[in-house]
């Protein structure tokens, strides 16, 4: 049979097919040849075997193989949309990037993930979540990769290996672990601010409409004159903050492990866009060397009543996308991604991160992952950016222009030489050194500040709640390290989740003879790092 007049079922009753709707006008084969069918294979008679040259069937599994590009390694689980950025406030003061001029509208896709979770763990497991956004500026793709907490674990990029690898999974059993993760972040106390903010109500938000998105590193703006200054990105939610508790997210991870990626997609279908204001903190330039806590260390917030928010624009998502593999799974997100007018700083984590993205996306999606369409700048023009990388996997850009420069033959190529815009100013030898602790810096102060001055007596009882469900998990040496690490946090909280612990023992009671790891001043990032100053200033 070799016309296409299979539209009719090939074996059993004509009534057994259903009343659907189907168009069998016809597919096609990678070559572009008519396929001759999608629902039965070439065989030697109806009941024999299946032949090699049926090349559509031999594609079609083979492809099959290939659906999948590798997870990302940490924030596997998650899903986006696409958006407009429209500035509402004139920041030229500072910036001079397009995508902040009065008036400026961009398109922008926003990714949020989960953090630790593979590629189908649950939505509503307790963990930082992701806030990726790409603004497709006029002058190039600006990637603001950041989270929904302002701070992190880690100072430095170093560690970052090791954090992940805590939070994932067993060598043996494949099973994360309650004890692996805390016996990481209180060997490493710069973990505490940000652990305190993963253990309160912001572990587990509502919905991803429910939230607010932070850069979290400080970066740099460079205005019109050349002026620098020091800037943080907040996103404030316009939905509200809002959490789900212990119970409910436990009882949504069995019903419904997709459920921020179905509230995302489903209210942007209904026509709910959600948005969210951006608003950013400056510092001036000069500040930094002085200011009372390390500017670039990312353990850190500024506290408002030192450098005031001011509004910037409003984020909108109003688009689902149209085929979640192709604009969502491949869309490579980079803090490397930066165009004029913005810059890093020397917060050594952003400077690790400029790495490690693109080199992910080479891994992950391929040497030529940014001409995917969902990747591509707005600003390219037809047959690509005169770029000197070439060839490598999967190119489909056709060139016949000089593949070297300089050359004599007409192929533009960059020269400029002297100080960069977004410069910063470095000295001193070569050092494998913790950061140099500004007057008020140390591990545990402002996660300190956080529970006592920041949240009501409602928020402090379920962290306590959360951390003795937690703690009670984790065996050994690791638990009363734990509630020394949470009495460093705060002396109170520490005391009630001890309690509350030793009322329930769960775990295997701390082997006798534990010492409190030794003091070193010299590195924060030292286990038993300097307590916290009293009465640190409010946030
Ligand atoms: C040295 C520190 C860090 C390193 C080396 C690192 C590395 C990575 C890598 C390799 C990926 C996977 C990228 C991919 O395959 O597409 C990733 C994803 C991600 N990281 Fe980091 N990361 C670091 C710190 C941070 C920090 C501090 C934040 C937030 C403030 C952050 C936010 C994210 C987000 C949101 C994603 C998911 C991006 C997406 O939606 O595609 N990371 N990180």
């Amino acid at each position: 049979m070799t016309q296409h007049d299979g539209l009719k079922p090939t074996s059993g009753p004509e009534s057994a097919q259903p009343p659907a709707p189907v168009d069998y006008s016809g597919s096609y084969t990678a070559g572009g040849a008519k396929a001759d069918s999608d629902l039965n294979s070439l065989s030697v008679g109806p009941n024999g075997p299946l032949l090699l040259n049926d090349v559509h069937l031999i594609e079609t599994l083979a492809h099959f193989n290939r659906t999948n590009v590798p997870e990302r390694r940490p924030h596997a689980k998650g899903s986006g949309a696409f958006g407009e950025f429209k500035v509402t406030h004139d920041v030229t003061k500072w910036t001079r990037a397009a995508v902040f001029a009065p008036g400026a509208s961009t398109r922008t896709l926003l990714r949020f993930s989960t953090v630790a979770g593979e590629l189908g763990s649950p939505d509503t497991w307790r963990d930082v979540r992701g806030f990726a956004l790409r603004f497709y500026t006029t002058e190039g793709n600006y990637d603001l990769v950041g989270n929904n907490t302002p701070v992190f674990f880690l100072r430095d990029p170093m560690k970052f290996h090791h954090f992940i690898a805590s939070q994932k999974r067993l060598p043996d059993s494949g099973l994360r672990d309650a004890t692996m993760q805390w016996d990481f972040w209180t060997l490493t106390p710069e973990s505490a601010h940000q652990v305190t903010y993963l253990m309160g109500d912001r572990g587990l938000p509502r919905t991803w409409r429910h939230m607010n998105g932070y850069g979290s590193h400080t970066y740099m703006w460079i205005n019109a004159a050349g002026e620098r200054f020091w800037v943080k990105y907040h996103f404030h939610t316009h939905q509200g903050v809002e959490c789900l508790t212990n119970d409910e997210a436990e009882k949504l991870s069995g019903a419904d492990a997709d459920a921020h990626r179905r509230d995302l997609f489903d209210s942007i279908k209904a026509g709910e866009f959600p948005s969210w204001t951006l608003k950013v903190q400056v510092m001036p330039y000069e500040d930094a060397k002085t200011y009372r806590f390390n500017p670039f260390d990312l353990t850190k917030i500024w506290p408002h009543a030192d450098y005031p928010l001011h509004e910037v624009g409003v984020l909108t998502l109003n688009e689902n996308p149209k085929n979640h593999f192709a604009q969502i799974e491949q869309a490579a997100f980079a803090p490397s991604n930066i165009v004029p007018g913005v810059g890093w700083s020397p917060d050594k984590m952003l400077l690790g991160r400029v790495f490690a993205y693109a080199d992910a996306h080479r891994a992950r999606i391929g040497t030529n992952h940014h001409q995917l369409p969902v990747n591509r700048a707005v600003n390219e023009p037809e047959g690509g950016f005169n770029r000197y990388a070439h060839d490598g996997q999967m190119q489909f850009e056709v060139s016949d222009a000089p593949v070297y420069a300089p050359n004599s033959f007409g192929r533009p190529f960059s020269n400029e030489t002297g100080q960069v815009e977004a410069s910063f100013a470095s000295d001193g030898e070569m050092v494998r050194s913790a950061y140099e602790l500004h007057a008020e810096d140390d591990d545990f102060g402002q996660a300190g500040t956080l529970v006592r001055d920041v949240w009501t007596d409602e928020q402090r009882a379920r962290f306590v709640d959360t951390l003795a469900g937690q703690i009670a998990q984790v065996k050994g040496d690791v638990q009363e390290r734990a509630l020394w690490y949470v009495t460093q946090i705060d002396a109170e909280t520490g005391a009630k989740v001890r309690a509350k612990i030793a009322a329930k023992p769960a775990a295997a009671p701390a082997p006798a003879g534990f010492a409190e790891p030794s003091k070193s001043a010299a590195d924060p990032g030292a286990v038993g790092a300097p307590a916290p100053k009293p009465g640190p200033p409010k946030r």
